[in-house]
């Protein structure tokens, strides 16, 4: 278990925008225990299989390279990362020539540590949340954010209040964007299941503070800011991912349970098993949106904002 002591400031603790005490009880119970389940991918998101011989490690690599493309990483100089994990996109991306400067957002002071020992060129680590993260207008050229948007807004709150949170989000992006830039965006939906029936075990023990949208709620959020350019609902993929990481952590069990007790391995072999039967009955949703930013000098000549013969998605 880490005994790291948690980091409070303005920066991570803002009203609203995501909650860190959420995000430490998920994330902060060791990252030898996360890398045990997530394998040397070390992505936690669901990947992209291709065929039924596919290793999770090639999957997350592919899941990573399909948003870079849909973000037009191959154009960008500055990119942002929003919730950036254990680093692994980080790292592809700073591996880019063209490349000069990555930030990845964090509120995880279990990741920060880990972040901060890969010592990643053109990288900055921030552990900071969104919501305060100040950047100039138009500073970045690529916006990915994967996996993190489920913790923006709260089950507790309305939707009416978790819809400015998510118009805020999509708001401060379209800002911080480059007029040419792009944006990616994975995120876990409700699908065809009521949000009031969602599971007490996944919203108390599992990410307490925590909410998804449905994809009428991210539609209506980018009206007006965002192109959708790409939707993909990628739910099978999701359920594969959960079966990978239980296979896991089933494999090397007794390590597991001498990281962080028995209690906590159940919890992740039922979080596991539930979150893969959801996705497959089609209650929970996995959505990749390609998005490009709405600007009010297109018009009958064009877009100037895209080159001639770009392909939007
Ligand atoms: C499920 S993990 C995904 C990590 C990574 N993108 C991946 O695919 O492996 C979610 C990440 O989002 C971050 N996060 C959640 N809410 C955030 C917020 N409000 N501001 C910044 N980061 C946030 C968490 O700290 C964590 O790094």
């Amino acid at each position: 278990m880490t005994t790291l002591q948690a980091e409070h400031s303005p920066k991570t603790d803002p009203k609203y925008g995501g909650s860190k005490e959420a995000i430490l009880h998920h994330y902060d119970i060791g990252n030898e225990y996360w890398r045990l389940m997530l394998g040397p991918a070390y992505a936690y998101s669901a990947a992209i299989f291709e065929g039924p011989n596919d290793t999770l490690e090639a999957a997350q690599e592919r899941k990573f390279r399909w948003h870079m493309k849909s973000a037009h990483i191959e154009r960008a100089e500055s990119v942002l990362e929003v919730g950036c994990g254990w680093g692994t996109l980080l790292r592809m991306i700073s591996e880019e020539p063209q490349v000069k400067k990555v930030v990845g957002l964090t509120l995880s002071d279990a990741q920060t540590v880990h972040l901060k020992s890969m010592n990643l060129p053109k990288v900055e680590i921030r552990t900071e949340n969104w919501a305060v993260h100040e950047a100039a207008p138009g500073t970045y050229d690529s916006i990915i954010s994967i996996g993190a948007f489920e913790h923006f807004a709260k089950h507790q709150d309305s939707e009416e209040q978790n819809a400015v949170v998510y118009r805020d989000f999509f708001s401060r992006c379209h800002r911080w964007l480059n007029p040419n830039g792009a944006m990616s965006l994975q995120t876990i939906a409700f699908g065809t299941m009521d949000r009031k029936d969602a599971s007490e075990f996944m919203k108390t023990e599992i990410y307490p503070d925590s909410d998804l949208p449905y994809l009428a709620d991210i539609i209506k959020a980018v009206d007006g800011l965002f192109e959708v350019v790409a939707v993909r609902n990628d739910r099978f993929d999701y359920a594969r991912s959960y079966d990978e990481w239980f296979k896991n952590l089933r494999a090397r069990r007794d390590e597991a349970v001498a990281l962080v007790g028995e209690e906590e391995v159940r919890r992740f072999e039922r979080f596991f098993k539930i979150g893969s039967i959801g996705f497959r009955m089609g209650k929970i949703w996995l959505l990749r949106l390609a998005l490009r930013p709405i600007h009010n000098d297109w018009n009958v000549m064009g877009t100037p904002s895209y080159a001639e013969g770009h392909r939007l998605a």
